[in-house]
C-alpha cells in the first residue's frame, strides 16, 4: 500500500495553479491569480497565456517545496486538458507532457468540469464526500451546469447555460452599476443590506434544465438606463437594493432548476462547486432546502471551489488507481465535454 504522489497543473483560464497530492490528501495547492485582467473588465486570452508562461515554473517549484516532495518521488503528472482557453491550456499541457517525459512517469489528462465535481472527494477534516448518485451544480465565471454523477467517471450533463455563465451574469450586471471587475463578490456584499424585492426582474423561460442569463443582463441594463434618465443619482441611492434584487433573481433561477432536477431524478444529494458557490445567498438557499426539502448539500472549502490544481490532482489520483493514463500524443482540447 504505497503512497501515490501526483503533481497537478491547472491553467485553463486565468489562474496558474500547481498542487501536490498524497493519495486523496492535498499536500500543497498554490494558485497564482492574474491581476492584469482587472483593468479590462474580463479575461484577455492573449494576456492570460503569457502570464501562465511566466507563472508556471515558480508555481510548480512552490507546490513541490510546500509539499516537501522531491520531483523524483512523483508517481504521475496530471494536467487540465480542457475545456478552457486554447493559449492557456497549451502552457499547462506542454509543461505537463515535458515533465512526465523527463521524469519517465505516467501522464494523466483531466477534464476541468469533471474536476470541479470530483473536488468533493479531496479528503478534508470536517467534510464528508457525497455518495453516488448525486447532482452537481457547477457555477463560476466560465460555467453553469447541472450534472448527474453516477460514479467518478460516469457523469451526464442534465442542463447548462445557453449563453452567459452565472458568474458572468453577476460580473456584467455589476459593471452596469459601475462596480469593478469581478463584481460578483461586491454584489454579494452590497446585497446583504438591500431589499431583495425592491426591483423585480423577469426570470427567463428556458426549457428543461438549461439556463439563460443574457436576458437578465439586458433587462437590468434597460432598467438602469430608464431610471437614471429620471434620476441621475438612482444607482447611488439604491445600490444595495439593486444588488439584492439582482442576486435574488439569479438565485431564484438556479434554485428553480435545481428543484426541477431533484424532482426529475429523485436525487436529493446536491454538491456545488465553482467560484459563485461563495455567494452568501446561494449558500443560504441551499441550507434552507436542507430543512425544508430534505436535501443534503455539499459545499467544499472555498479554495477547492475556485479554479485550483488540487481538484485536478484528485482526478489524477482516481485515474492513477485505475491506470487511466495518456500518452505523449495528447493535445489540449478547448471544447471538452464531460
Ligand atoms: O471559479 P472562479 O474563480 O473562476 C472561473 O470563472 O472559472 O469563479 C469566478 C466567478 C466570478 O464571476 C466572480 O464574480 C464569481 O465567481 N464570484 C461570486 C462570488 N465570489 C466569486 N459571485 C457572486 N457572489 C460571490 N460571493
Ligand atoms: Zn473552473
Amino acid at each position: 500500500n504505497q503512497n501515490i504522489y501526483i503533481l497537478a497543473i491547472e491553467s485553463s483560464c486565468d489562474d496558474t495553479s500547481a498542487a501536490v497530492m498524497q493519495n486523496d490528501i492535498t499536500l500543497s495547492n498554490v494558485v497564482a491569480t492574474q491581476k492584469i485582467h482587472e483593468e479590462y473588465g474580463g479575461v484577455v486570452p492573449e494576456l492570460a497565456s503569457r502570464a501562465h508562461q511566466q507563472n508556471i515554473v515558480p508555481v510548480i517549484h512552490q507546490a513541490l517545496a510546500k509539499a516537501k516532495i522531491d520531483k523524483n518521488q512523483l508517481s504521475a503528472i496530471a494536467f487540465t486538458r480542457g475545456p478552457g482557453l486554447m493559449g492557456s491550456l497549451l502552457v499547462g499541457t506542454s509543461f505537463a507532457k515535458s515533465m512526465a517525459l523527463g521524469l519517465q512517469i505516467p501522464l494523466i489528462e483531466v477534464n476541468h468540469m469533471q474536476a470541479h465535481i470530483l473536488a468533493h472527494f479531496i479528503k478534508e477534516e470536517d467534510f464528508n464526500s457525497p455518495g453516488f448518485p448525486f447532482l452537481a451544480l457547477t457555477i463560476s465565471g466560465g460555467h453553469t451546469q447541472i450534472v448527474l454523477v453516477r460514479d467518478y467517471f460516469d457523469m451526464e450533463i442534465l442542463g447548462e447555460t445557453l449563453d452567459d455563465a452565472v458568474g458572468e451574469a453577476f460580473d456584467k450586471t455589476a459593471k452596469i452599476i459601475g462596480l469593478p471587475y469581478p463584481g460578483g463578490p461586491l454584489v454579494d456584499k452590497l446585497a446583504q443590506n438591500g431589499n431583495a424585492h425592491a426591483f423585480p426582474f423577469p426570470k427567463p423561460k428556458v426549457k428543461g434544465l438549461d439556463f439563460s442569463f443574457s436576458g437578465l443582463k439586458t433587462s437590468i441594463l434597460y432598467f438602469i438606463q430608464r431610471e437614471t434618465a429620471k434620476n441621475p443619482n438612482f444607482i447611488e441611492e439604491h445600490k444595495e437594493d439593486i444588488c439584492a434584487s439582482i442576486q435574488y433573481t439569479i438565485i431564484e433561477i438556479l434554485m428553480s432548476k435545481l428543484k426541477k432536477a431533484v424532482k426529475e431524478t429523485g436525487i436529493k444529494q446536491i454538491a456545488i462547486g465553482g467560484g459563485v458557490s461563495a455567494n452568501s445567498g446561494i449558500r443560504k438557499a441551499l441550507k434552507n432546502a436542507e430543512s425544508e426539502l430534505g436535501w443534503t448539500t455539499y459545499i467544499p472549502k472555498f479554495e477547492y471551489c475556485t479554479d485550483n490544481a488540487a481538484m485536478i490532482g484528485i482526478v489524477g489520483y482516481l485515474k492513477y488507481r485505475e491506470e487511466i493514463f495518456s500518452d505523449q500524443s495528447i493535445s489540449a482540447k478547448p471544447r471538452y465535454v464531460i
